[in-house]
This record gives structure tokens, C-alpha cells and sequence, in this order.
């Protein structure tokens, strides 16, 4: 099973429904691939409730953009809770996007948001990913294996989680790694995850300027497991045109 996985971050406003309509007339429609790929888009907090309603028992699955680490509810002011977003039907949530680590998640947070979501039953989709500078110091493995090992542990049950890899380098830049280092980044990922899980390690995403061009970069690299996609899934076409070019 391949996944697309839209992330919208700070953007949508109530009528911006209809680009997941739009999105899911062409998934109903995609008969002769749609069984091999999960869709699901992830728009802001504001939207979670109408979108998760609006796209109950369809195709398309919706996601949350990150959760707080404690409590269902307490005095959090501007925090959500996954017993909150839970309550709204929501089941995925992103967690340990390297914007929200920017301003202040360590693996140690995103630990105790990992498990306090999968208590609550959530798929978390959890981000990984280095720096330039890291890169540059040939730090990549080191730090993501960090990522993987402090936050992760071998009773997580592993059906809930995706691990989305991305260079933060590659986020919003249009800088790709080769398909090499995609390749070797990819393998030591899911090496350090079947030391920590053993067997029925989650699927290993890859994300940072993922389009309809760059996707044919990836597409012949079946290690990888889907795309956490940013920029191109506010638009319909453009998320559209990555599933046709990748199964193309
Ligand atoms: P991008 O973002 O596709 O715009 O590079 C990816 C992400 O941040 O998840």
C-alpha cells in the first residue's frame, strides 16, 4: 500500500472543501490503481471538524497537523488534545513536523505526544528528518536514527504508525537528495526500525518538494513506501497529477 498524504498546514478556509472533493471524484474514478494507495489530506485545526464530517465513510481519509503531549483537557491556552480531536472522528495526526520541532518539539515532547495520541488510537504519521548543516557534516543517519530511537519504542504497536523522512532542507525548496541518497537514507531507516520493532516495521514515507515533476524522481524507488506532499496539496490538480504520474 502506497500513501498521499497532503499536508496543508496554515491553509483553507471552509469552502476549500472542494479541493478534497475534487480529489476524491478522481480517486472513485481511478479504478484501475486506487486500490494500491491511501489518500489523506491533513488541513488546519479550523477545518477538522466540517472536512472529517463531510468526508466520514469516504475515500479520503482527514488528519490532524499536530496534537499536545498531556491531558484531554487542562490549561493549555491555544493547545488541542487528541481526546478533542478524536471526539471529532478524526484518527491520523501528524506529529514531529520539523516546523513545529523549529519552534521548540524535542524528540523527548514528540515522545510523549506519540504515545499520548496512540493511546488515544490515532495513527500518527511521524516526521523525521536533518538539517542542512547536519547533511553537510555527514550527520544524516545519525540524526535520524536519534529521531527514530528517542521517540520510538518496541510495544508501539506498529499499525499506527507511518514514518514520514524529510530533509528539512528539501522542505519548500525544490532541492531534491539524489535517488542514491534516497535510497541508502531510505534502507538505514527501516534498519533502525526493525532493530526497534523486530518485524512489521511501518511503512517509510518520503516528503520535501514533492510535485509532479519530482515525482518521477521517485517513482521507480518501491523502497518508499508514499509522500507526505506540502505545497502541491492545496491544489487539486496538483496533487492529482502526482498519483497519475506516479502510477503512469
Ligand atoms: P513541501 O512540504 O512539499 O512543500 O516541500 C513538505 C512538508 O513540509 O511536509
Amino acid at each position: 500500500m502506497k500513501y498521499f498524504i497532503g499536508n496543508w498546514k496554515m491553509f483553507g478556509i471552509p469552502t476549500s472543501y472542494k479541493i478534497i472533493e475534487k480529489i476524491e471524484k478522481f480517486f472513485k474514478k481511478d479504478i484501475k490503481n486506487n486500490k494500491k494507495y491511501k489518500i489523506v489530506i491533513s488541513p488546519p485545526f479550523t477545518l477538522l471538524q466540517n472536512f472529517s464530517k463531510r468526508f466520514k465513510n469516504k475515500k479520503i481519509i482527514i488528519s490532524a497537523q499536530n496534537s499536545y503531549f498531556k491531558d484531554d483537557f487542562g490549561a493549555h491556552t491555544g493547545k488541542i488534545s487528541p481526546y478533542m480531536i478524536k471526539s471529532l472522528g478524526v484518527k491520523y495526526i501528524i506529529l514531529g513536523h520539523s516546523e513545529n520541532r523549529a519552534s521548540g518539539d524535542s524528540n523527548e515532547i514528540i515522545k510523549l505526544k506519540v504515545e499520548h495520541a496512540l493511546k488515544n488510537n490515532f495513527t500518527i504519521i511521524l516526521c523525521i528528518g536533518e538539517n542542512k548543516i547536519e547533511k553537510k557534516n555527514n550527520k544524516t543517519i545519525v540524526v535520524l536514527k536519534k529521531q527514530l530511537k528517542n521517540v520510538l519504542k518496541k510495544n508501539f504497536n506498529t499499525k499506527n504508525l507511518i514514518i514520514a523522512y524529510e530533509p528539512i532542507w528539501s522542505i519548500g525548496t525544490g532541492k531534491l537528495p539524489t535517488k542514491k541518497e534516497l535510497i541508502d537514507t531510505t534502507v538505514e531507516i527501516k534498519k533502525t526500525l526493525s532493530q526497534i520493532f523486530r518485524k512489521n516495521i511501518p511503512p517509510v514515507l518520503y516528503g520535501g518538494s514533492v510535485d509532479s515533476n519530482t515525482i518521477y524522481t521517485f517513482k521507480d524507488i518501491g523502497l518508499i513506501d508514499g509522500f507526505l506532499i506540502g505545497g502541491a496539496s492545496k491544489s487539486s490538480k496538483k496533487f492529482i497529477d502526482i498519483i497519475k504520474n506516479y502510477y503512469k
